[in-house]
């Protein structure tokens, strides 16, 4: 079959290779009269004046100057409030992301205001108590909802999800999600800005769904292409293969089929390859036909000059600094250019022209802080390059050099000696310096500043007096970013910890179960002995003994062997529950945890009998207690216990009066809190009970447990339609087969997730207001929503 090409690619990528030519050429000429050193010295005397301070001897030594670590996220942005140094810390940052990734001109009226009033939101939102939350999904979801953007919301986060569990070995998730929310929330900030400000709210919500799902489609490119073939990942013929497949895609408009592939990575690839397939038919179809063919030439020049780029080899001596520098211009300008052409912005050349100049600034920043990175990994860079040989090769541009040159002609020629856009510029290129100095020490600082910075000893000297006493020129982006990856890192280690215990103490859980057999000459007490331990055997989560542990041990510091007989008994009245919901006359339902249910293998009498023998086994349980907690808790507890299970019987019974009825939200909430609710509910008051706890905190538990449990029950509705039937080691499909009313039956899948959701959302708050440390619980709840089974 003939491939229909939708776009010249040797003819376009030729075109855009004569502007960068062009504009390498004026900056050569630029670079080699070391022009920049005039202009920017008399910029740089001016700028100073905002950023050099003498600080009185008061000052010095009173406490509540001192700058705190600017890591410290929250207490950095109280300090900079209290210093009076907010407005300009957030304006200098949303004036920079507004030229760097928006391409607006800091002279334009309409842009000032704009940012003005961004300045002053963020500013009520962070000066705001209790901001620990922005970064929680909860959080975000609340934003979400505002919006109306809920359903996109549901859908990036498990989309993140996958990406993060799909990272191969090699590759850092972290990061990669770092970069793919930034990507993200660039896309959203674009289609923001081009949206009219009397735009309908339905009007909005629909451009910030796409925006979203845009974003996602579009990032996914950078960990999955990008990182993916600078991670050497794949071998030699696999790469090949894939950046076939990717050229192929976008000179025809059209992904090819995977085909066979041959190489390790089949399983790695075959993700890849379907996810790139969906994100980009997305992108497709959300094209203009104006617009379509522009996306595919911008992205075409992004791989191909990518590509170009990242075949170069660090033992070649003999790149030109054409071949070194052009490249790099056309991959740095087309990445911001196709954040405009994936959202389908009208063309606007002067915006364009900023775009193109601009974008190298960026990656010579880049690049001068990755550097030995970089030449860890052989990677050609101008630095590496330069680094390599510049002592052989004195026609070699000094990168150091060409970007203060870039600096220069982006601050005098692109934006007209806009007195703003030269102070933002500046104190980024010195931040950026002083940043780099901090990570890397002063000593390695010197050493790398004695190599690039050779262009003019006076300059230099101005330069390095600026980076040693400069105040003022820290970004809130990078601050974010540092926060996010402290906050990724730390969730991931959390999470991990999490995960370990759960296993630890299913495990032991597990091995107090079993009910021991008592000698006598009755072979059916046996058998209902043998039946109980069956059920008690398949493979349950146990996750109502794991919370009663975590409260009564962690929260409560209660001895762990003393809560035993607890956590015996909240698993069997929660299996014995199990068991009377998959009788014939109830759920009818065939196998459970793994293994056929119980009546299935000893007969409907005999499971009947099991349930109402391990309730009381249960009860035996708590009596227990006696020995180690005093009588009157011990009765308070098993006063509780009865009436939850009485309760547990009641949401049952709504539950099968539900049948063929369309229950309504009031109802849905009150069964799915009765039937599921409150078995998580003994989980966490049961050991509040023992350890004394107050009325007040175990209301709060209870509102937690009332909304975790209905999470939790509205998860397990929606397994019921999208699960799987091995994982979850019982049957799918049971509650339509059966003509239940669950919020899915109700609501719909998407409005299902939603209930769920704004349920996590309120046991998340829930849990602020406690003053105890429930980490435990949020992991727990995180894992409810997540969970495959
Ligand atoms: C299933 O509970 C019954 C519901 C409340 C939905 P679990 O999903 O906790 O079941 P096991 O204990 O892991 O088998
Ligand atoms: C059961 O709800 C609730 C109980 C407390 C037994 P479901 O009937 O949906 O539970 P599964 O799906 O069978 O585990
Ligand atoms: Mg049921
Ligand atoms: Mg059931
Ligand atoms: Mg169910």
């Amino acid at each position: 079959m003939k491939k229909e090409l939708i776009i010249n690619a040797d003819e376009c990528y030729r075109q855009a290779e004569q502007k960068a030519e062009h504009y390498f050429k004026l900056l050569y000429t630029q670079v080699r009269q070391k022009t920049y050193v005039s202009t920017l010295t008399v910029d740089i005397q001016m700028w100073k004046h905002n950023h050099i301070h003498h600080h009185s001897l008061f000052s010095l030594f009173s406490r509540g100057n001192r700058k705190p670590d600017s890591r410290q996220y929250h207490h950095y942005i109280q300090w900079l409030n209290y210093a009076g140094k907010l407005d300009n810390y957030l304006d200098r940052s949303i004036s920079y992301i507004f030229m760097r990734d928006l391409s607006k001109s800091l002279d334009s009226p309409d842009t000032l205001n704009r940012i003005k009033s961004i300045v002053d939101n963020l500013k009520s939102d962070l000066t705001k108590k209790d901001k620990d939350e922005t970064f929680s999904m909860a959080g975000l979801y609340r934003i979400a909802q505002k919006e109306g953007v809920e359903s996109s919301l549901i859908w990036v986060i498990n989309k993140l999800k996958t990406v993060s569990s799909n990272i191969p070995k090699g590759m850092d998730a972290e990061q990669a999600q770092r970069k793919l929310i930034k990507i993200i929330a660039g896309v959203i900030m674009q289609e923001v800005e081009e949206m009219d400000d009397n735009i309908s709210s339905v009007g909005r919500t629909r451009r910030l769904d796409k925006a979203i799902r845009l974003g996602y489609s579009y990032g996914l490119t950078y960990p999955f292409i990008d990182d993916l073939l600078d991670a050497k990942i794949l071998s030699n013929e696999e790469e090949k293969q894939y950046t076939d497949l990717i050229r192929t895609t976008l000179i025809t408009g059209n992904v090819p089929e995977l085909g066979e592939w041959n190489g390790n990575n089949v399983e790695l690839i075959t993700y890849i390859h379907s996810e790139l397939r969906d994100a980009f038919e997305y992108i497709k179809e959300h094209q203009q036909q104006e617009t379509r063919i522009g996306f595919f030439e911008q992205s075409y020049v992004f791989f191909h000059s990518q590509e170009v780029d990242r075949l170069k080899d660090l033992s070649n001596a003999n790149y030109t600094n054409e071949e070194l520098y052009i490249p790099i211009i056309l991959k740095s300008s087309s990445s911001r250019l196709i954040v405009r052409s994936v959202i389908g912005a009208p063309e606007d050349k002067e915006l364009d022209s900023r775009t193109f100049f601009y974008g190298i600034y960026n990656q010579l920043a880049d690049d001068f802080a990755d550097m030995f990175d970089d030449l860890k990994d052989g990677a050609v860079t101008p630095y590496t390059y330069y680094l390599k040989y510049h002592k052989t090769r004195p026609d070699l541009i000094n990168p150091f050099e060409l970007y203060w040159t870039v600096i220069s002609n982006l601050i005098h020629n692109v934006y007209n000696a806009d007195k703003k856009t030269c102070e933002v510029i500046l104190d980024r290129a010195i931040n950026g310096l002083k940043r780099y100095k901090e990570r890397v020490g002063t000593n390695k600082y010197t050493e790398v500043m004695d190599i690039f910075a050779s262009g003019d000893a006076t300059f230099n000297k101005l330069i390095q007096h600026m980076v040693r006493k400069a105040d003022d020129v820290d970004f809130f982006d990078k601050l974010l970013r540092d926060h996010m990856i402290t906050i990724l890192k730390n969730e991931r280690k959390e999470k991990e910890e999490f995960q370990n215990t759960i296993k630890s103490l299913r495990h032991q859980i597990n091995d107090m179960l079993n009910i021991p057999k008592i000698e006598n000459n009755f072979l059916t007490e046996e058998q209902i002995i043998d039946a109980a331990n069956y059920s008690l055997e398949g493979d349950g989560k146990r996750l109502r003994p794991i919370v009663a542990w975590f409260m009564g041990v962690n929260a409560y510091g209660l001895n762990s062997a003393a809560i035993e007989p607890l956590l015996k008994s909240l698993e069997y009245m929660h299996t014995a529950s199990l068991i009377f919901d998959d009788l014939p006359s109830q759920d009818n339902a065939s196998t459970r945890r793994g293994r056929s249910t119980l009546h299935e293998v000893y007969g409907i009498a005999l499971a009947e009998l099991t349930g109402l023998f391990l309730t009381q086994k249960a009860v035996e349980e708590q009596a227990s207690l006696d020995n180690q907690f005093d009588s009157k808790t011990v009765l308070k507890l098993m006063n509780y216990s009865a009436q939850a299970t009485a309760n547990m019987c009641r949401g049952q019974t709504m539950d099968l009066d539900s049948k063929g009825k369309q229950l309504t939200l009031e109802q849905l909430n009150m069964m799915c809190f009765y039937k599921t609710g409150i078995g998580f509910e003994a989980s966490l008051i049961m050991p509040a009970i023992l350890a004394g706890e107050n009325e007040v905190e175990m209301d709060a538990l209870k509102k937690f447990a009332r909304h975790a449990g209905i999470a939790f029950q509205i998860k397990d509705d929606l397994l019921d339609v999208e699960g799987d039937t091995t994982l979850l080691g019982k049957p799918i499909g049971k509650d339509a087969e059966n003509n239940n009313s669950t919020f899915v039956s109700v609501l719909g899948i998407e409005d299902a997730k939603k209930k769920m959701w704004e349920n996590y959302c309120i046991a998340m708050e829930v849990l602020q207001e406690v003053p105890r440390n429930l980490t435990f619980l949020k992991h727990f709840l995180d894992y409810i929503i997540s969970r495959d089974h």
